[in-house]
């Protein structure tokens, strides 16, 4: 099991090159099940969690074949088979994104219940009922999701969303395209991903409107065809590596980053005393004097994204002053806490809160990831720490960040990777 070893204190300066994102793709890849032509991406960023969704499409009988040289994807079809099985799906619940897609172009799925995860229950309730209501029937047996279209396919329906559901806006974003007639997604998740996905449809022949907004709009089609797209920059590798630079007291240009995809996270750096610049290359994040603490709470896009609460934690926890950090997205994403207490942090957690008092410096230690963007915070807080600290279970940064160690080395970084 590969582990990362961190020596702390070394600034970082240079460009770190922000890959596609991995939310994005993972929507993205599904997509071609819905085309009768050919998907190429490009962009396309080399994790563990694409070969995974590789290996289910190929499952399903569709070609995928990947140029890693050239960073694309090429994705062909019809899908054979309409069966994600278990194996797959628990490895990773965006697997779950192919049940829209294989619903609406072959009218049936068999997908396995995703299952919990580290960071909660995770069900997929609402992917469930909006199907529902564009007239599939959907039986759960066995630990699977069987879902079947009515005879002459789905119908467009106006679904109203009692909770914000990135993959539920997905799923049925996706479904609606070839449903017959309209389908209105009312508090639709606004994500960055989400957009990059309906610009992706909409090249394949998809009838959107309202993309970037909570409420979209879609005309059902006869038939997609295949296109071209390209992933859109990941935004939570980019507030990842800006939480690296500011931890370290370094100045780093994040490469191809934007920052209206920051959405809050821009905001908050810079009331913590981070800079956060815009330039053409992408944007370049440093430390201006002293970290100071700051509140956040986690909200949906273009609120503070859940995915970078524990980096921002690890932030606080060298920052002068105190900082609340309030998580209403997931009832189990602070496990990184126990982990960052083990290398001095000082935070406690009341329920969906934790208090973090900034610590002058942090001091190394062997700590184990359980989560990706728990795993990353230990790393950032690794990078400031004093002395040597050793990153178990680096599997989980595998899934969403490529090539870790050698971005952070290339900006100074005394970082390995040890198999
Ligand atoms: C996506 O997960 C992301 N994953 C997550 O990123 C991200 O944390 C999350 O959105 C929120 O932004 C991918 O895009 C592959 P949700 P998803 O449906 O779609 C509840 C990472 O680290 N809910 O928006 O599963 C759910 O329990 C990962 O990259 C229901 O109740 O998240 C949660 O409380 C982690 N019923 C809330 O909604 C449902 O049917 C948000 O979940 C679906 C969700």
């Amino acid at each position: 099991m590969d582990r990362i070893r961190i020596k702390g204190g070394r600034p970082l300066n240079g460009t770190i090159p922000i890959s596609g994102a991995k939310n994005a793709v993972l929507a993205l890849m599904p997509a071609a099940l819905l085309g009768d032509g050919a998907l190429t991406l490009s962009n396309v960023p080399n994790l563990a969690d694409v070969q995974t969704m590789t290996a289910l499409l190929r499952e399903l009988g569709m070609g995928v074949a990947h140029d890693t040289a050239a960073r694309t994807t090429t994705i062909t079809g019809p899908a054979t088979a309409h069966e994600a099985p278990y194996d797959i799906v628990r490895k990773m619940r965006a697997s779950v994104l192919v049940l829209g897609p294989l619903v609406a172009r072959h009218g049936i799925a068999r997908v396995s219940l995703p299952g919990g995860c580290a960071i909660g229950t995770r069900p997929v309730d609402l992917h469930l009922k909006g199907l529902e209501a564009m007239g599939a029937t959907i039986a759960v047996e066995g630990g699977y999701i069987e879902a079947r279209a009515p005879e002459g396919g789905l119908r467009g329906a106006r679904i109203i969303f009692p909770v914000v559901s990135v993959g539920a806006t997905e799923n049925l974003l996706m479904a609606a395209t070839l449903a017959k007639g309209d389908t209105e997604l009312v508090n639709a998740a606004r994500e960055p991903e989400i957009e990059d996905l309906a610009l992706c449809l909409m090249r394949m022949g998809a009838r959107i409107e309202g993309i970037g907004t909570d409420r979209l709009r879609i005309q059902g089609v006869g038939a997609l065809v295949g296109g071209e797209h390209p992933v859109v920059a990941d935004r939570i590798e980019a507030g990842t590596y800006a939480c690296a630079a500011a931890i370290t007291g370094g100045e780093v240009l994040l490469g191809g980053a934007r920052l209206d995809h920051l959405g809050a996270v821009a905001r908050v750096l810079r009331e913590a005393g981070v800079g956060v610049a815009e330039e053409p290359a992408g944007l370049r994040v440093s430390r201006m004097n002293g970290l100071h603490g700051v509140d956040v709470v986690t909200e949906p896009f273009p609120g503070f994204a859940t995915d970078m609460q524990a980096q921002f934690m690890a932030l606080m926890c060298v920052a002068q002053g105190a900082s609340m950090v309030t998580e209403t997205i997931f009832e189990n994403r602070f496990m990184h806490v126990p982990e960052l207490a083990r290398m001095g942090a000082r935070i406690n957690v009341h329920g969906a809160s934790a208090i973090v008092r900034g610590v002058p410096s942090l001091s190394g230690a062997p700590v184990m990831a359980t989560d990706l963007r728990a795993s990353v915070s230990l790393v950032l807080a690794g990078l400031a720490a004093r002395g040597e600290t050793i990153v178990n279970r680096v599997y989980h940064l595998d899934r969403g960040y490529e090539r870790l160690e050698d971005k952070l080395a290339a900006v100074g970084a005394d970082v390995e990777r040890m198999k």
